[in-house]
């Protein structure tokens, strides 16, 4: 683990105006290296949609930096913003989001087309990251084809074929039954482990939270608790998270 990939220095995020404030954001900073999995939790309305999108460049914040591959992205407009979000940054959002008229192959190399990458390395990439995920069986298949598990697989291959610095996912299991989101989230840790993806993935799910490397708990927009794996497996981080999620006050019922 290496390089610092992104940092968030002191952001505050405001909606709405004068006499009728939400500080969605109020005060946040943390830092995310090199493949790290790391997870954003807390209740509903907590922040944690809010501070994605504006580590994804969807929003912007009131105050503060975002720094991605040292580039201050507060900075950043326009063209310049776009790219850096086609070239730096992969998607997986609740709703898969893929495109329904083009099958799981086109949607995966899409992004690559866009970029000018030849045929040949499109193929190649492609069939990496569909061995990785399992999905080689449903290239050819339309969305309307595919399991919800199937689909959503899909849509991390194209998060990572491009080989962004970093992966963001928000609630990527919310629409899956158990089954699916777990195979979903082994995959996603395959992908940080053996190909170094750095993942920061937003849940309100303890379990899904268990999967990740680090976990940074958020309350009223401000950051509440972090834990960090050591050498406990997986059940055990589980219950620790579930012991947090529990002085957070309330059940984690968000799904949005
Ligand atoms: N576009 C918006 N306009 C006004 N308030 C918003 C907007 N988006 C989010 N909020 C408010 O900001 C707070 C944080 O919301 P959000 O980031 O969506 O929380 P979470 O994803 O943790 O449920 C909530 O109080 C929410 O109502
Ligand atoms: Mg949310």
């Amino acid at each position: 683990m290496g390089n610092t990939i992104l940092k968030v220095e002191n952001i505050q995020k405001y909606y709405g105006n004068k006499g009728n404030i939400t500080k969605a954001i109020d005060h946040i900073s943390f830092e995310v290296k090199e493949g790290e999995f790391i997870g954003i939790m807390g209740a509903s309305g907590s922040g944690k949609t809010t501070l994605l999108n504006c580590v994804s460049t969807i929003d912007s914040v009131t105050s503060g930096k975002i720094y991605i591959d040292n580039s201050d992205i507060t900075k950043l407009k326009g063209g310049k913003l776009a790219d850096f979000r086609r070239e730096k940054l992969g998607f997986i959002f609740q709703q898969f989001n893929l495109l329904d008229t083009l099958t799981a192959y086109e949607n995966i190399a899409m992004a690559l087309s866009i970029m000018g990458v030849s045929v040949k390395e499109i193929q190649k990439r492609v069939a990496e990251v569909a061995k990785i995920l399992d999905i080689e069986a449903v290239l050819a298949k339309y969305p309307y084809e595919m399991s919800g598990g199937q689909q959503q697989r899909v849509a991390a291959a194209r998060a990572m074929v491009t080989n962004p610095s970093m992966i963001l996912a928000d609630e990527p299991t919310g629409a899956l039954d158990s089954r699916s989101a777990r195979m979903l989230l082994s995959q996603l840790k395959k992908l940080n482990e053996e190909k170094e993806a750095t993942i920061l993935m937003v849940t309100h799910d303890s379990y899904s939270a268990s999967y990740c490397k680090r976990i940074l708990f958020i309350k009223d927009g401000k950051i509440f608790q972090e834990l960090v794996r050591g050498q406990e497996n997986r059940k055990e981080f589980y219950g620790k998270i579930l012991e947090v999620v529990s002085l957070l006050g309330g059940e984690q019922d968000d799904d949005m």
